[in-house]
């Protein structure tokens, strides 16, 4: 039996990881997931319910019984359109730190895999290949130095009219990547069998090609 083709794209905050993931699943035709939005989600939900960061027991339960709707580009909540509200900057450093709680990742593992269909799956985050798709027939560790990280992010939040200086959205990525890779439960690393991508000196679109490519080597069909 040929179990469902995955595509995994881990690596940190404003890599372009979610960009290149969604373009190369929309290329193959394959399922895609932000799981990156799942802890969004939680915190989103959290925030909103003034629960702690630390609350660990109730913050499990809220991301098992987490009902989300991903339609084309949207994200939904019940009815509720969440898609922007949840790109917040509040709602991400709040992701970063509930995602450190084992009951939330244990809480989200099944949801994650439950997007594993025919006829594939593309996904992006920081565990996928490392944990919730540890048998992905391509893992990809995408990533970009700090500095030109945050040039990007300072770019978008200038499209979106947000203001920001570059120093505090430099310090924002070191402060994020800090507690990404340093907490105990599924860090962001490197998984041994992925592929290392830097996109410092590459666009979007190079960036896609080189993973196609990469598809194209190890797919056995
Ligand atoms: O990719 P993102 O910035 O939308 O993710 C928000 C936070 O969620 C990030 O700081 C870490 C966490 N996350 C995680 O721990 N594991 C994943 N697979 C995806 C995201």
């Amino acid at each position: 039996m040929i179990s469902v083709p995955v595509i995994t794209i881990d690596g940190p905050a404003s890599s372009g990881k979610g960009t290149v993931a969604s373009r190369v699943a929309s290329l193959l035709g394959y399922h895609y997931l932000d799981s990156g939005a799942l802890y969004r989600l939680v915190a989103f939900l959290a925030l909103r319910k003034g629960m702690s960061s630390e609350a660990a027991g109730d913050l499990g339960e809220l991301a098992r019984t987490l009902t989300v709707r991903f339609e084309l580009d949207r994200i939904f909540l019940e009815q509720e359109d969440v898609t922007l509200a949840i790109r917040d900057e509040s709602v991400g450093k709040m992701a970063s730190m509930i995602s450190a709680i084992p009951q939330v990742r244990a809480g989200l593992l099944e949801k994650q895999r439950n997007f594993r269909k025919l006829p594939g799956l593309v996904c992006d985050g920081r565990d996928m290949g490392t944990v919730v798709f540890s048998d992905a027939l391509l893992k990809v560790y995408l990533t970009a130095r700090q500095e030109i990280r945050a040039q990007r992010r300072y770019k978008q939040l200038m499209e979106k009219e947000k203001g920001g200086s570059i120093e505090n959205i430099l310090a924002d990525i070191r402060e994020r990547d800090a507690r990404d890779t340093m907490r105990a439960v599924a860090p962001l690393r490197q998984s041994q069998d992925a592929f290392f991508l830097d996109t410092s000196q590459l666009t979007i679109d190079e960036a896609v090609q080189e993973v196609l490519r990469r598809y194209e080597v190890v797919k056995p069909w």
